[in-house]
């Protein structure tokens, strides 16, 4: 008898290694990557599209949206408030010294990037109902100039230190109802990125790695990564124009945002490209805006057959 049931126990442990060596390797595999598809928000923390109306908001992965303190959308000491143009909006920049581009130029001329901001309110006026969404918004040049024309604006940018000026502009210029501000970076899966500093004094020149989905957030160095797909568990969004400036990262943006290509209709794309024309991220690219019916808007001067010669910014517009 004895025997016997050492004979079982050898089965019932071959039985367990077989079972849970392979379970085990299945979570080692899963844990760290949270599984997006299709977009499971069954148990995680939501909020009402109105309720983020001039609010900082962010989503933690595996738990879901939350509206930062109060706190972080007031005017702080080292907040510069200047006025862009046309509309002479209140924005709170950077110490132009802090910050040599964006807030200096902000700074000493009231305009960023007008050519493509110009291009941006066209495509708005064409779109009126459209939301815009501008994934790294940095202090909101774009974003301000939009909410200020009265269009919906969702901002996203994943450093701190901008969304708490860009809450605070919204509240100056009064355009709280217009602005939902995110504080999140947007990749191809849920994660963490790590924010790398530019070498040179530029706030807007900040680049991003993925860390993990298990780090610790533990300072304001590291942000929670989101799907593009994940806004669409708050926001209605029926169509959309959408700028992203995000420091070579636009191809992980897209790998993550199936789901609301499929759903939402977006009409207008401006994409800062100069990254990607010398890499086959810019044929990823290509291809995924062709497959949602988006074309660029080529001049004449390069050859639409050779992607290196695109310009760095680059529009993308619904094909006729
Ligand atoms: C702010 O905007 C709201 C409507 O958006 C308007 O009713 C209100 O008068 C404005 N307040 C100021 C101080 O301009
Ligand atoms: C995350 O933070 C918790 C609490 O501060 C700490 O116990 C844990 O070791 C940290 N984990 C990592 C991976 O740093
Ligand atoms: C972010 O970190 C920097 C450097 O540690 C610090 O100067 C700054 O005040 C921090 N900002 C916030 C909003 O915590
Ligand atoms: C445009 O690019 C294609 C593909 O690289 C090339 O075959 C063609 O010669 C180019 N045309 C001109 C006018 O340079």
């Amino acid at each position: 008898m004895g025997s016997v049931q050492y004979q079982y126990a050898i089965i019932w442990f071959a039985l367990g290694v077989t079972l849970i060596v392979p379970l085990l390797i299945f979570i080692r595999y899963n844990v760290n990557v949270d599984k997006t598809k299709p977009v499971d928000n069954s148990n995680i923390v939501l909020l009402s599209s109105e309720e983020t109306l001039g609010k900082i908001i962010t989503r933690e992965n595996n738990l879901g949206w939350n509206i930062l303190d109060e706190e972080t959308c007031q005017a702080k000491d080292n907040f510069v408030l200047k006025k862009i143009l046309p509309l002479n909006v209140p924005i709170y920049i950077y110490n132009p010294n802090e910050d040599v581009h964006i807030s200096r130029m902000i700074f000493n001329s009231g305009t960023w990037e007008t050519p493509l901001v110009d291009k941006v309110v066209e495509a708005m006026k064409l779109h009126p109902e459209a939301v815009f969404i501008d994934i790294g918004a940095n202090i909101g040049m774009y974003s301000m100039t939009m909410a200020a024309l009265g269009y919906r604006v969702i901002a996203v940018d994943c450093n701190i230190e901008n969304v708490m000026r860009l809450c605070a502009s919204a509240r100056k210029a009064n355009v709280t109802n217009k602005m939902s501000i995110i504080h999140n970076g947007i990749s191809d899966k849920r994660s963490v990125l790590r924010l790398i500093k530019s070498t040179e004094p530029n706030v807007g020149g900040m680049g991003v790695e993925q860390i993990s989905s298990t780090s610790n957030i533990t300072h304001n160095l590291t942000a929670n990564a989101i799907l593009l797909d994940d806004l669409l568990e708050i926001f209605p969004i029926k169509s959309a124009i959408i700028k992203m400036d995000v420091e070579k990262h636009e191809d992980e943006i897209l790998k993550g945002a199936k789901i609301f290509f499929e759903k939402v209709k977006v009409e207008t794309v401006l994409l800062e490209f100069r990254f990607h024309a010398k890499d086959e991220t810019g044929k990823f690219i290509i291809d995924f805006f062709d497959k949602y019916g988006l074309a660029p808007d080529l001049s004449k001067l390069v050859n639409a057959s050779d992607y290196s010669t695109w310009p760095g910014d680059l529009i993308w517009s619904r094909k006729k």
